[in-house]
């Protein structure tokens, strides 16, 4: 393998606007370290001795798209775990999955979208806590939970369905014994659960991909926008709106504000939930 180069400021610019353009995804100056420790490796892999290079690589060829994958699946931050945010996850369970359930009586059909879900343990605790509030009631609905993320990677790991101790670290024991199935070190999850949820690699920049899907009723999207600047964060939101019921109800992360940004929702006046619903006309976040 040939030595890689030190990435050079002009090479971290470039690059950063690259993945920006196509993901949204900001590297911050202090975080340039941080890019060039998780692509040089594949820099060697790939024989390029530079930046530049691999700038170039991502910029033209027929190879683009597999390496834009490929790039992804290394820069993107995929922390997560099962029942991660608990009081949020409360909230969701007892206000928002009977109310909107209530809503849907007629039609007996929910839609839940975890939009940038990582290895999946964001949307398969969205499909335990539906399936212990329908319980016998689960066959007479039409429950589509779907999962997606821009790292094929990660949701590698969501379609296997199994984990391990790290991922479950915060899961009520009642849980762990009645959705997962222990062998070893691995935790996998209930085979009913599983069916629940399907995942598809989807870049949230890439309006037209969620537009294909619908209208959702609950989208939860955390701890993604926290990588974006406001305008990145903007447009995605922008599109969550579009992509959500009359009255769906969009989860974002604790640490997420749509604060400032010119979207069409308002945060729900609840402690703890980092819920939003639909702006009324002419009200902005
Ligand atoms: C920190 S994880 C959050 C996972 C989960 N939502 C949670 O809160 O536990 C952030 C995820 O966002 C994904 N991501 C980053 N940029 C994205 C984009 N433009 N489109 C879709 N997913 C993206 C990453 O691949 C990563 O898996």
């Amino acid at each position: 393998m040939p030595t890689v180069a030190a990435m050079s400021t002009a090479e971290f610019h470039r690059l950063r606007q690259i993945i920006y353009d196509r993901s949204g995804i900001h590297f911050p100056d202090a975080k340039k370290y941080v890019l060039e420790s998780r692509l040089s490796q594949r820099l060697g892999e790939l024989e390029i001795e530079n930046y530049s290079q691999y700038a170039d690589l991502l910029s033209i060829g027929p190879y683009q798209a597999e390496e834009f994958q490929e790039m992804f699946n290394r820069i993107t931050i995929n922390e997560t775990s099962f029942f991660r945010n608990v009081p949020q996850l409360e909230y969701f369970e007892r206000e928002t999955l009977p109310a909107i359930l209530e809503k849907r009586r007629g039609v007996k059909r929910l839609r839940i979208w975890s939009a940038a879900c990582s290895s999946g343990e964001e949307p398969f605790t969205l499909a335990i806590l539906v399936h212990r509030t329908l319980g016998i009631r689960l066959a007479d609905w039409k429950i589509e939970i779907l999962g997606t993320d821009i790292s094929e990677k990660a949701l590698n790991v969501a379609t296997e369905g199994a984990y391990t101790s790290y991922s479950i670290r915060g899961t009520p024991e009642t849980v762990l014994h009645r959705y997962f199935r222990k062998q070893g070190e691995t935790y996998t999850i209930d085979p009913v659960v599983r069916s629940m949820v399907a995942f598809e690699v989807m870049n949230l920049k890439d309006k037209m991909a969620a537009r294909r899907h619908g209208v959702w009723d609950i989208i939860f999207c955390r701890n993604v926008l926290i990588y974006f600047d406001d305008a990145g964060k903007t447009q995605v939101l922008r599109t969550l709106a579009e992509q959500m019921a009359p009255d769906g109800r969009l989860f974002l992360g604790h640490s997420e504000s749509v604060r400032g940004l010119n979207v069409p929702i308002v945060q729900l006046q609840a402690a703890q939930a980092f819920a939003y619903e639909h702006a009324p006309k002419g009200v902005k976040g």
